[in-house]
């Protein structure tokens, strides 16, 4: 079983006893689960027209595409399959380099040795997030998986990722590729954008704040004039120098440290987002986010593709498409992703 598949008893709205938070972040978020093991994927061959990089990974080249993600015990089965599709797509799998955010040293160790075994000529960097930074700052959501340290880790990628690093595509770990991450990478910034994302314009951009939120025109002020679109964080390319030369992390922290004081959003780490981001991000095309077949957040339902092409698939929402497969309940769609699951079947193991 996997954790975030536990009935959690939710603080109630008015209560934060920040110990019953932190003995709720650690059983749902730090208990380990039983050691799963994975196959190896075949090595993946740059074509003859990409371009060399240098071999190291902490050496930037800008003919290398920078992808960062999250690492923990709950979600390797996914970060997995989405590391093979993103190099199965990829026309010079050997110019992407993968940046790894584990939540302790001890498991990232743990965790990049299977990485590693799964994917020998993989370029990766694994750095330890120190929670104890965020931990104070996050409030209880509607979702208790979306309250996991790690899931706030897409906040600090400036600060945690080398200064070499230019520019970087952050990718959650429930969602598959299936085209050439180096289009995304490429997208467009212009001269002073720091972020760029599909934008949703029919979404209720109302709903993502609280009634608190709206009704205080100090705080509602922050979006006038501002053109501000919902977008999904579980997608998204960062000029990393802009943010750093911006300090966005701060910016970030202080909406997290307003909401701790007074509740004026629902959801975990995406509405600081919002708030900083919306209105101000360059578009990516929406097949480059194909989110929500995870269903909702409270019942995992089905969910159908949105109209168009796809480029990638997101699992975002409550149901995990691993999870759907194993208790043989998949999803129509679940189907697209059980191709890039690497977890030895029992069958194989006992073979
Ligand atoms: C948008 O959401 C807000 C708050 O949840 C709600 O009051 C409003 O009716 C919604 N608007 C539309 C057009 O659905």
């Amino acid at each position: 079983m996997t954790t975030h598949n536990m009935s959690i008893p939710q603080p109630t709205k008015h209560h934060h006893h920040h110990l019953s938070l932190l003995l709720i972040l650690f059983l749902l978020c730090f208990n380990a689960t039983a050691t799963q093991q994975f196959r190896e994927a075949p090595k993946f061959y740059n074509s003859l027209s990409c371009p060399s990089i240098p071999a190291t990974a902490d050496q930037s080249s800008d003919e290398a595409v920078h992808v960062a993600m999250t690492l923990d015990a709950a979600y390797l089965r996914g970060s997995m399959a989405a590391i093979l599709s993103v190099l199965q797509h990829s026309s010079c799998p050997e110019n992407i380099i993968f940046h790894f955010v584990s939540s302790s040293s001890s498991s990232s160790n743990l965790l990049s040795t299977t990485i590693s075994n799964s994917f020998p000529y993989l370029k990766l960097r694994v750095y330890a997030f120190d929670y104890s930074a965020v931990s104070g700052l996050i409030s209880t959501s509607i979702r208790a998986a979306l309250d996991c340290p790690l899931n706030y880790a897409r906040n600090y990628l400036a600060n945690i990722l080398p200064p070499s690093v230019r520019r970087v595509v952050y990718l959650d770990s429930d969602l598959v590729l299936v085209d050439d991450v180096a289009k995304l990478a490429a997208t467009p910034l212009g001269d002073r954008v720091v972020l760029a994302a599909p934008e949703y314009c029919n979404a209720n951009f109302t709903s993502y704040f609280t009634p608190t939120f709206w009704s205080n025109p100090s705080l509602s002020m922050t979006f006038a004039g501002r053109d501000a679109c919902y977008f999904n964080t579980g997608v998204m390319v960062i000029d990393l120098q802009r943010w750093r030369a911006g300090d966005y992390t701060t910016k970030i922290v202080d909406w997290m440290e307003l909401q701790k004081r007074m509740r004026i959003y629902e959801l975990g780490s995406l509405p600081p987002f919002l708030l900083v981001f919306a209105g101000n991000i360059a578009p990516v095309d929406h097949k480059w986010n194909q989110h929500g077949l995870g269903g909702d957040n409270f019942r995992g339902l089905c969910r159908d593709l949105h109209p168009g092409p796809v480029s990638l698939l997101h699992w975002s929402g409550k149901g995990k498409p691993w999870d759907r497969l194993d208790a043989n309940r998949p999803c129509p769609l679940d189907a697209l992703w059980a191709p890039y699951d690497l977890l030895k079947t029992q069958f194989a193991l006992e073979s």
